[in-house]
């Protein structure tokens, strides 16, 4: 089988060691490096997982990286075509992502600098929290095309809404479609007129009221299993979402996916990195994909771009 030439993980924490899994067992890319500054951590998570290869049965070459506070050890990510930034700390019981903005921002700066400086080609994928302002600073400090840089939080959020809808209504999660929009905080929109089980629309299955409560469920979905880790925060479907995106890709699949970009007048929205449906392919985004919203939707979308617009040109100076 052809594979798809190297893509990096930085951070080799919870979300990017399984992300780094993920990748290498999809089996279609030449090498996955992982880094992290914790001296022998990727190197040694990357070859536990290398070991699994002949049980797993894939061929991917994991290679671990330890990199310096000046960028020693980041020649390793050269030719990387995707990077997905996961470096950063997770919350707390208690803490919003916004929490992290100050200790986050100077993290995801420098980590994009070593990208410009190594793969200046790649497309980056930014999952570090606050989720819309770490995308729009690494679009910002990374100077890439306005393509080349998303952030993932639309395909985790809608993945927990068609989950909770499944459970509710006791059907396979296939037959079930979800749509959350927005941020990836407070100001989160999941779309109810785009929610459909076999077809059917969702609010001729379920109450107003019992909707609302899958909908407040999503809003906290990150904060609920914070709560009960008390560590750290949620890491498989989280990394299942960026590992997805990263094939679409790889593939340049076209596929359609909730993914916070810079939205250029859609939604009569402009100038801000904001959760939307997006084509992703080998450029990145391809193209933002419209909908027809209701004006709840539409009106919670715009209140979601103006709260992120703000924090975003806040944190250009973090
Ligand atoms: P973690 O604490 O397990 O791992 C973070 C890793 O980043 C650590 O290994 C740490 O050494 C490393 N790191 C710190 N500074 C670094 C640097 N300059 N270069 C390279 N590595 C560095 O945390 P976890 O669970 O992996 O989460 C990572 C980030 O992802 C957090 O900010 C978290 O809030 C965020 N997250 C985002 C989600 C989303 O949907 N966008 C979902 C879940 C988590
Ligand atoms: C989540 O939603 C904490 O952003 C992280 O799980």
């Amino acid at each position: 089988m052809s594979r798809r030439g190297k893509i990096t993980v930085v951070g080799a924490g919870f979300y990017g060691s399984t992300t780094a899994q993920r990748l290498a067992e999809y089996d279609i890319f030449d090498e996955v490096v992982l880094t992290d500054i914790v001296e022998g951590k990727p190197e040694g998570l990357a070859l536990d997982m290398s070991q699994s290869r002949p049980v797993e049965g894939f061929e991917t070459q994991v290679t671990g990286q330890t990199t310096g506070p000046d960028g020693e050890g980041y020649e390793a990510i050269a030719g990387s075509g995707i990077v997905i930034i996961t470096a950063g700390l997770p919350r707390k019981p208690g803490m919003s992502r916004m929490d992290l903005i100050g200790v986050n921002a100077k993290i995801v700066r420098s980590v994009t600098e070593q990208v410009v400086k190594h793969a200046p080609e790649a497309v980056l994928i930014v999952v570090s929290n606050p989720l819309d302002e770490m995308t729009a600073l690494a679009a910002k400090v990374s100077d890439f095309p306005s393509h080349r840089v998303m952030g993932q939080a639309g395909m985790l959020d809608t993945a927990r809404f068609t989950n909770f809808v499944a459970e509710r209504l006791g059907v396979p999660v296939h037959s079930v479609r979800t749509l959350t929009l927005g941020s990836h905080g407070d100001t989160m929109v999941p779309v109810p007129s785009a929610c459909t089980v076999n077809g059917a629309p969702l609010a001729d299955l379920l109450s107003p009221a019992e909707i609302e409560q899958l909908v407040d469920r999503t809003r906290n979905g990150g904060g609920e299993i914070v709560a009960l880790l008390k560590t750290g925060s949620a890491y498989y479907a989280p990394s299942a979402a960026a590992a997805r995106m990263a094939r679409a890709v790889a593939e340049d699949a076209g596929t359609v996916m909730p993914v916070c970009t810079w939205v250029d007048g859609e939604y009569d929205i402009s100038g801000v990195y904001l959760g939307v449906e997006a084509e992703i392919g080998a450029t990145g985004v391809r193209r933002v994909v419209e909908r027809d919203l209701t004006e709840s939707e539409l009106a919670s979308l715009r209140v979601a771009a103006e709260a992120v617009r703000a924090k975003q040109e806040d944190v250009a100076s973090l």
